[in-house]
């Protein structure tokens, strides 16, 4: 006999997505779906998944224990979103505007608006103020689902604002239900002070900022953004080499609009994960196919700056790449906290099948935070992070758009979202 003290009985569908993490190839298609699943926690860990007949042979509530029915409603992991540039201040919908009316991003940049805005936005923010938008947003990813996140510094660029963002970031992770995975970003731009001067940027990051946020253990990843008048390959490789030297896990913004092989540098280096790959060549897709990177994909982006470019993510698949999905949630180029809409746009816009899309946005997406024994599957001894959807069968929540069917969230084995609305923070 299990003991548990909250338990899910009877949903329509119940989707494990279990193991084995990663998964590649054909084995994305399998969503470990159990019809009238029953599933049970205790203390925040899951000690029962199957049927009713089994939940009633095996588990024993406790006398306190909470039994949901959950007849009507599809039971999924939380979404694990991967990839966000959570704490940032201000917006650009004025910019998003100009776009509106025909002005690229790359044209915004050039007059010094795009990521420029919110860095100066970024920079003048209290920490109060940045962690009360930081709570409200996470507030809005676990309505629509999700978890767990990871959230990129990248807006301060320089050593007190990229300090603040990682300082932030902790202490929204320790307010808010959502377990945050933080990555420290400093490469995501070379500032207007320093743009005749990168090295000395380079230089400051490596040796000024990385030691602090090391010592301060603010953060468990370093992301770069290898791109065109950005940071060149060579630039990236040696910006890595110096943050793995210092014990960070790596994770690369690679050929998101310029094929430079950044997937096949994320390859060789080891890092956990390459993002954005809009631009991935043929032998970046065989690079990432043999190795155990993941390549996180973000639809969200090719739609909002509306681009018909999208990452070749049927190719990726069928390769065997290492396919999970994300929002990038940020102000300019992806303006949305949803993983349920970017379930959508992955099924719509690249392509990719119902059970694959979901998969990416689970499973895979826990594997390419290295959080895949946590969490991202609903499996005995992972967290007890469980959406319950107000959909008869899971393909409807790509089928129905423009809606948001969250009924309950259960993080940790704690109900934090009841008939759609936060009972928490
Ligand atoms: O991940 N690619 C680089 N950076 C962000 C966009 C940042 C911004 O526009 O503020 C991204 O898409
Ligand atoms: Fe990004």
């Amino acid at each position: 006999m299990n003991r548990a003290d909250l338990a899910v009985l009877n949903c329509n569908q119940l989707l494990t997505c279990q193991g084995p993490i990663p998964k590649r190839k054909t084995a994305l298609q399998d969503v470990g779906l159990l019809e009238n699943g029953c599933i049970a926690a205790f203390k925040g860990e899951i000690v029962f998944v199957g049927d009713e007949e089994a939940f009633h042979r095996d588990v024993q509530m406790s006398d306190d224990g909470i039994c949901i029915d959950g007849q009507g409603l599809t039971g999924l992991p939380g979404f694990v979103d991967p990839h966000t540039h959570l704490p940032f201040a201000g917006s650009r919908e004025h910019e998003f505007n100009l776009r509106v009316k025909g002005y690229t991003y790359q044209q915004l940049a050039q007059q010094g608006l795009g990521i420029q805005t919110t860095v100066n936005a970024t920079r003048q923010a209290s920490d109060e103020e940045l962690l009360s938008l930081c709570l409200s947003r996470l507030d809005s990813m676990l309505i629509h689902g999700t978890t767990t996140a990871e959230a990129k510094s990248g807006y301060g660029l320089n050593k007190k604002d990229e300090l603040k963002q990682l300082r932030v970031i902790k202490k929204a992770n320790a307010a808010h239900p959502i377990d945050i995975v933080s990555t420290f970003m400093g490469a995501h731009e070379v500032p207007k002070e320093y743009k005749d001067r990168k090295a000395e940027y380079m230089d400051l990051l490596t040796q000024e900022i990385l030691p602090e946020v090391k010592n301060q253990n603010l953060a468990e990843f370093f992301d770069v953004f290898c791109e065109e008048e950005v940071y060149s390959i060579e630039e990236t490789r040696e910006l890595i080499h110096e943050a793995k030297k210092a014990g960070f896990k790596i994770k690369i913004h690679a050929d998101e609009f310029t094929p430079l092989g950044g997937a096949q540098l994320a390859a060789e280096e080891g890092a956990i994960s390459a993002e954005h790959l809009i631009a991935i060549t043929e032998e970046g897709i065989e690079k990432m196919a043999q190795s155990p990177t993941a390549a996180i994909l973000l639809p969200g982006v090719s739609f909002f700056l509306m681009e018909h470019k999208t990452a070749p993510a049927r190719r990726m698949v069928e390769q065997g790449v290492i396919v999970a999905l994300a929002t990038d949630f940020n102000p300019g180029s992806s303006m949305t906290e949803s993983m349920l809409f970017i379930l959508q746009l992955a099924v719509f816009t690249l392509k990719m099948g119902i059970e694959e899309a979901i998969n990416a946005a689970t499973a895979n997406a826990s594997y390419a935070l290295e959080k895949q024994e946590q969490v991202g599957s609903l499996e005995i001894g992972k967290k007890m992070d469980l959406v319950l959807w107000d959909v008869p069968t899971y393909p409807y929540l790509v089928y129905h758009l423009g809606v948001n069917p969250v009924k309950h969230v259960i993080k940790n084995g704690r109900i934090v979202v009841e008939d759609g609305r936060i009972l928490t923070t």
